[in-house]
Parts: C-alpha cells; structure tokens; sequence
C-alpha cells in the first residue's frame, strides 16, 4: 500500500510545510483530474531527489466564455493517491481566496509576448495564456519552489511560461516533460474523460495523422504547406471540427511555410463538445547543437558534457584538426600550403569511429591516434595548421558528412557559421580574459607545472583572441543566431545546464525520443 500525502489547502497549512523542508520544493502545477501523463510529471520532479509539491487549482482566469470551468474533473481523493503513488511530497488544494485574496480581477495580471500567443492556441483562446502566467507566477511566488515541472503536450504553454521566468527573472528552472500518450495515441488530458466511446475512436484520428506526417517526413517530403492540407483533410474526414492546422517553428512559434530541420506540426480540433490539442516534432534529421568561442571558454569539457547529457555524439572537431596536424608531422611534411598539403590530406583517411561512450576514437591513415594527438608538440602547431585554408576545406567538408544525419554536439571557432550554419542550438560560450586567466592559472597548477603571471597569461590569452578573430579563413566570430554564454563565476555543472535548457527550448524531448535516443524516454 502507498503511503499518502498531506493535503494541503490553506495558506497557513503550506508556509509552515514549506519551512519544514529545509529547502525549495520542486512545483508540479496542475489542475487536477490527474492522470497518467501526471503521473510521469511527479515522478520526474521526484527525481530531482527535491520534496514534491503537487498543485491542484482550476484557474479560472484561463478560461473564456463559454468554456469548461463549471463542468472541469474535479476528483481530489484520486488525486491525492495518485500524487503519492508518483512521488510527490504533499498535495496543494488552495482555495480561490488564497490564490486571489483580492480575487481574481485583483491581482497583477502577466501579458505573455504577443508573438508567442499570435498563432495557434492564442487566437481561439484570447486571455487564455495570460491566465496561465498570471497563476504559474502565483504558484511559485506562495510556494517558493525554484524548479517546476510541465508537460510538453501544451508546448506554447511551455513557452509562454518560459518567457515569463526570463522576463520576471525568476531564479526558477523549468524542467520540461515529453507529451505521454494513451494506447490509441491520445496524448493523456483530463478533457479525454468528456469523450463518449464512439468519439474517442473519432478522436484517435488526431494523433494518428499527425504521426503519419512526422513518418512523411521522416521518408522525405518536404511541403509544409501540403503537410497542413494533408492533416487538415485526414481530420475533417474523420469527422473532427478543425480549429488550426499549423506548421511553425517549436522556438518563436511562427509559422512555417518550408519545412526545417526541425519543425513542429501543431493541430487543435473539436470532437463533439471537447477541444483538443495535439502536435508532433516534424524532423529531416536529428538535432544539431553548435558550440563556438574563444580559447579557455571551457568548450570541450561543456561539450563532452552536453552530448552525454543530451544523448547526442560529441563529434570532436579539435582532436580532427589535432589528427591532421599529427599526421603532417609524422611524415615531416611542412606546416603550409601546397601540393603536398593537398596531397597529404588526401591520403589520410581520418575518420571518427564510434567508442560506444557517445565519444569517439580518432584514426588517421589506419592509426587510432586518439591519445597520441594530445601531446605538446601537437598542441604548439595545431593553430596554424587549423588557419591553413586546405586543412579547413577538407575538415569542414568532413565534419559536415558527419553531420548530414545529426545528433551531434560539435564545439570550435565557426561550428556554428560555416559548418552547421542550420543547427538548432548555437551558442557562443565565452568568459572574460581575467576568468580564462585564473581558469587557466589554476589548471597549470592542478597539473604541477610552472604557473606564469596573471599578466603574461592575459597578454597571451588577448593575442589568441585577437589571432583567432583576424585571420583570413574561418575566423572566430558568433553567429547571428547564437546564444552568448558568459560563463564567468559559473561552475562546468551550471553552464552544461544552461546550455541543455537552451537546447529543450527548442527542441521537444519528444523529437528526442522518435530520433531513437533512450535516454529522453525516462
Ligand atoms: O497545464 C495545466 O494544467 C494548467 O494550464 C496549469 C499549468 C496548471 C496552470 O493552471
């Protein structure tokens, strides 16, 4: 038998809960009824190792006229084993009064950015969203919670909410779940339980063309717009009332004409009196995240991590240029430009092969070479190598045929300009030269070797830079579309985080899961 947990209702019932815990609770915000795909949101909350608030309250501000408040499931026993059974710490039932103590008219309301609510749900639903914020903003400041938990089934919820932590800048991480889905495909709702059994089977046709497109594209067709058509057909066919079938991009949810790498299919219908909503990541390849910055940022050990953490390969650009700049030294050939660069290149079939770590071992002319490009003669001319424009066609051209089925992590210079100018995460991680320079300083010392001043370290660190941005062929520059990461005072473990939130912005876990990667699933 599972134990229960406290039910808590008032606000003099939750402070002091909330104080017994010696720490921030993790916020699982629902409106009860809850259900399977509930279910999965506690326990990932619980996974966090944290005490798990549940919050149950049907917020009235996010429903219209004519909506379901009056007659939306409310079933608090169920809910209060089902909580308990998934994990959770306690239960929070809170009255209306204690939410909206001015009522619900009286409070600060949070208009979420009109580009995000422009498109799909947001015109159907007007005030819906703000309702939304307004109580998501009104669950953390009462319960304090520092981590919240919600579903990816409503992905433009996700993003307004996300937008309203940024913009208020809430010291609170959102921790994203993949949309759970019933046996027939129905992403679990509470609103399933209004479906009569005829229309359930009418409303199985939702998930079912929308998975038949993602498998479209899969199998490579490209039309956006005819993908919209072909839904909206399947749906009216099978009787359902469509409200939209819209094809836009998972970050800025505007819609899409021509299909990208990555692009979300979104569709909400009308099965009887019931409104749902469903969507499915549409993808040509999986994922690409693109890592640039300055030397002594901390890329490759921030990119190591984030393949592992996401379930990406982390395809090492620096140890292919380190590989080469082996290779040319091996066979004494001079470091510049020529026909026997050209040649060399040719010849020396570097290629990555898969370690089974999500790493990879490096072999160059039949050699694995993945330890033997680390020493220091490698490491004093593999810049200049690099900046030879021979070395960088052949590594570019490589590392993109490496690419062409994505999921990978790559980091370096112009990932993110001129190797994969279309990777759904850029970002350029940077830190100040006084950070590299202590960074820097205490490596040398951790390794026992001689420490130079903070000075000369400086000196060279702002040649590097300079170098690095001013020379010829592919210079060191951000992408337009990067994210900047200044990652001064943040330790590897925050920066990884960071960068894997960037990531589930943009990318559904669910696209995760039907790119084949177990770890997304859990
Ligand atoms: O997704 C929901 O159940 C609700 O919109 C939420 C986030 C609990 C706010 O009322």
């Amino acid at each position: 038998m599972v134990a229960s947990v406290p039910l808590l209702r008032r606000m003099t019932e939750l402070e002091p809960w909330c104080r017994s815990l010696g720490e921030a609770p993790v916020l699982v915000p629902t409106m009860g009824a809850l259900h399977g795909a509930h279910g999965s949101l506690i326990a990932a909350a619980a996974a966090t190792g944290r005490p798990v608030l549940v919050s149950v309250f049907v917020n009235r501000l996010q429903f219209g006229a004519g909506e379901d408040f009056d007659r939306y499931p409310r079933s608090l026993d169920a809910d209060q084993a089902l909580a308990a059974a998934a994990g959770a710490s306690a239960l929070w039932a809170p009255s209306e009064a204690d939410l909206y103590p001015l009522g619900p008219a009286g409070h600060l309301q949070l208009v979420p950015p009109e580009p995000l609510v422009r498109h799909l749900c947001g015109p159907g639903r007007p005030g819906h969203f703000r309702g939304v914020a307004t109580v998501v903003s009104r669950l953390l400041a009462l319960s304090g919670a520092t981590t919240l938990v919600l579903g990816e089934k409503d992905w433009q919820q996700l993003q307004v909410v996300r937008a309203m932590l940024r913009d208020l800048g809430a010291p609170v991480r959102l921790l994203p779940c993949p949309t759970r889905r019933e046996a027939d495909g129905l992403p679990f709702s509470s609103r399933n339980t209004y479906l009569s059994a005829a229309e359930r089977q009418q409303a199985a046709a939702l998930p079912r063309a929308l998975a038949a497109a993602a498998a479209s594209v899969l199998a490579g067709r490209q039309d956006g717009q005819g993908l919209e058509r072909q839904v909206r057909l399947d749906l009216e066919q099978a009787g359902l009332q469509v409200e939209y079938v819209q094809l836009v991009d998972p970050l800025q949810l505007q819609p899409l004409v021509r299909l990208r790498s990555l692009a979300l299919l979104a569709a909400a219908v009308r099965c009887g009196t019931t409104r749902l909503i469903d969507h499915r990541p549409l993808m040509t390849r999986a994922p690409i995240v693109a890592i640039d910055g300055p030397a002594g940022a901390g890329k490759s050990t921030v990119t190591r991590a984030v393949a592992r953490q996401l379930g990406l390969i982390h395809l090492d650009t620096g140890a292919m240029y380190r590989a080469v700049t082996w290779w040319l030294q091996r066979h004494g050939l001079p470091l510049q430009e020529g026909p026997d660069l050209e040649a060399a290149l040719e010849g020396c079939g570097l290629r990555l092969e898969p370690r089974g770590d999500r790493e990879q071992e490096v072999v160059i002319g039949g050699v694995t070479v993945t330890e033997a490009i680390r020493t220091a003669e490698v490491t004093a001319a593999v810049s200049t190598v690099a900046a030879l424009p021979a070395v960088r066609r052949y590594l570019t051209g490589l590392q993109r045929r490496y690419g062409e089925t994505g999921g990978v992590v790559a980091e370096g210079r112009d990932i993110g300009t001129a190797v994969f100018p279309d990777a759904e995460l850029k970002v350029f991680l940077t830190a100040s030269v006084p950070e590299r320079v202590r960074r820097r300083q205490a490596d040398l010392q951790q390794r026992g070797l001689p420490v130079p001043a903070a000075d000369q370290l400086a000196a060279e660190i702002q040649e590097r830079d300079a170098r690095d941005a001013g020379r010829a062929v592919a210079p060191l520059c951000r992408a337009e579309d990067a994210v900047e990461l200044v990652s001064d005072g943040l330790g590897i473990e925050a920066v990884v985080d960071r960068i894997v939130d960037l990531f589930r912005e943009r990318v559904p876990v669910e696209a995760m899961v039907s790119a084949g990667d177990p770890s997304a699933a859990g």
